[in-house]
């Protein structure tokens, strides 16, 4: 590993290191054991979208304590990615991804913003394709391309959420995608993939799919094509099964995929406390050899009641019950069997080739040709972002959580810290067994809900939070 190396070459000492991950195909493999693997990851935005604060200088990253305090309750939930919706390419970033790093997680980060002009537009998306707003997707990648943690990028999320977006927004997503892999490929000293985040809109979801994912000729083919694939879904609520909660179409939909597929989120909450049954199926054999695990929405507690822990103004902490389930179930899975598939030595199936009669709902964009690169981009691509926002490991002495963190009973945790795991090292459960934390239970008394696989956009969890949640979350974190 470069990075580490030069650094240990200059005396620094460091915290070992995991294995940056590479796609193979159809999946994520560890270059060193020829394993793959799969994401057992939680949605991080601590204050929700306002979590990210251009003006103040915040993002979920910014801020050492609060991360080695997530840090040392998501290992021992027994999580190995965080997802990370909203940064800020300009502040520093090093402590919080050293952290993670030693906590033996990966990282997978939006290039994007709900800020105007951060982000790809829904309506329009040809007003906001422009120079500065690739810069900023860019920088994002600058900042984030040397922690060896530095999973994958999204180029974005739930930009497409029906058939009018779908109309528009398609041709625009492939060409951000290309020409921030045009920028990874010049700029970085390794391969990090690049795709998309997609709403599960039935109706759309593998119309999008195939929009991204097909092989097109030319020299922005295969540049613009999506490295891997994701789905925020919300059809599991609730003591639900793999044909009740429509999982079955999902992989019968996306078998013979040519890139790794994962949930980006997942976590219905119309069922409360939740029991999150639908881990078993995701790591299990009716699922594994299509979805490469997924990400639970979400770490802390919002005003939308998706959250694992309860975060206090003064950083204090309670987790919920459904922190406890959570970890119930992943304590369930047999992770040595899971993390320790050997990827296939044949080659993943070829995607399909980019033709109009892939796309199957009426006003979809099957329209193949990909925007050109808006002008001043070019440059930009040739010779980086400037100034450089560049980001290292850096060395952490003090594991020890700083915060009170109770029980949902209202016991202390004593003696939480971070457990830095050797090099090459990822977290599972088990790792970091604190004594104070209680067990889970992993049952649950509540009753099935009916599968709704259809939520209205503006409800999800993913889109762009409305204003007035935005502030009311600012607030929060202002009293910090
Ligand atoms: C590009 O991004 C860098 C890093 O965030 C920033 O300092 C610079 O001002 C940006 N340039 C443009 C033209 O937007
Ligand atoms: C977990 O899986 C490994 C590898 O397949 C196996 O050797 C081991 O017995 C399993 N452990 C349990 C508790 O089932
Ligand atoms: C496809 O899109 C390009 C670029 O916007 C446009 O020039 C072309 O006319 C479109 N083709 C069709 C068949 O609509
Ligand atoms: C784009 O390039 C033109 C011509 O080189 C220049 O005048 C303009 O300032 C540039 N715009 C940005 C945003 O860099």
């Amino acid at each position: 590993m470069l990075l580490h190396s030069a650094l240990l070459a200059l005396g620094a000492t460091l915290a070992a290191a995991v294995q940056p991950l590479e796609v193979q195909g159809q999946y994520f493999v560890n270059p060193k054991t020829g394993n793959r693997f799969q994401i057992v990851g939680v949605a991080y935005q601590p204050g929700g979208s306002a979590g990210y604060d251009k003006k103040a200088g915040r993002d979920p990253l910014s801020d050492p304590d609060i991360c080695l305090r997530d840090a040392a309750l998501l290992q021992i939930m027994g999580v190995n990615t965080i997802r990370v919706y909203n940064v800020n390419p300009d502040v520093n970033h090093d402590k919080c991804a050293s952290i993670f790093n030693a906590a033996g997680m990966y990282m997978v980060l939006d290039v994007n913003s709900p800020l105007v002009g951060d982000s790809l537009t829904s309506y329009n998306p040809w007003e906001s394709y422009y120079a500065a707003y690739l810069n900023r997707t860019f920088a994002v990648v600058e900042a984030f391309k040397n922690y060896p943690n530095t999973l994958a990028f999204f180029s974005g999320n739930e930009v497409i959420n029906d058939e009018k977006t779908g109309a528009t927004v398609p041709p625009y997503m492939r060409a951000v995608t290309r020409d921030i892999k045009n920028y990874i490929k010049k700029h970085s000293t390794r391969p990090i993939p690049v795709g998309y985040s997609a709403a599960d809109v039935r109706s759309i979801l593998f119309d999008t799919y195939n929009y991204f994912q097909c092989s097109l000729k030319g020299d922005d083919g295969d540049m613009s094509k999506g490295d891997i694939f994701a789905l925020n879904s919300y059809s599991w609520c609730g003591e639900s099964d793999f044909k009740k909660a429509s999982y079955d179409q999902l992989v019968s939909g996306f078998t013979g995929n040519s890139v790794p597929i994962f949930f980006s989120e997942f976590g219905c909450n119309e069922v409360s406390p939740r029991v999150f049954t639908e881990v078993g199926t995701i790591y299990g054999s009716q699922m594994d050899t299509v979805f490469s695990g997924g990400v639970v929405y979400e770490y802390t507690q919002e005003k939308n009641n998706y959250g694992l822990v309860d975060m206090r103004d003064d950083g204090s902490a309670t987790l919920m019950k459904d922190f406890l389930s959570l970890k119930a179930q992943y304590a369930k899975l047999n992770f040595t069997e899971i993390q320790g598939k050997k990827a296939p030595s044949t080659a993943a199936p070829a995607p399909p080739v980019c033709d109009s009669k892939l796309i199957t709902t009426d006003g979809f964009n099957s329209n193949f040709t990909i925007p050109v690169l808006p002008p001043n981009a070019t440059e930009i691509i040739e010779n980086g972002v400037s100034p450089k926002p560049v980001g290292k490991l850096v060395e952490i002495k003090d594991w020890k959580v700083k915060f009170t963190v109770k029980n949902p009973d209202g016991t202390v945790i004593s003696n939480l810290a971070v457990k830095p795991l050797a090099d090459d090292g990822v977290n599972a459960p088990g790792t970091n067994t604190d004594s104070g934390t209680q067990a889970g239970t992993g049952t649950s008394t509540s009753s099935s809900p009916s599968a709704s696989a259809s939520k209205d956009a503006a409800a999800r969890p993913g889109a762009v939070v409305l204003p007035a949640v935005a502030m009311g979350a600012l607030a929060v974190l202002a009293a910090l």
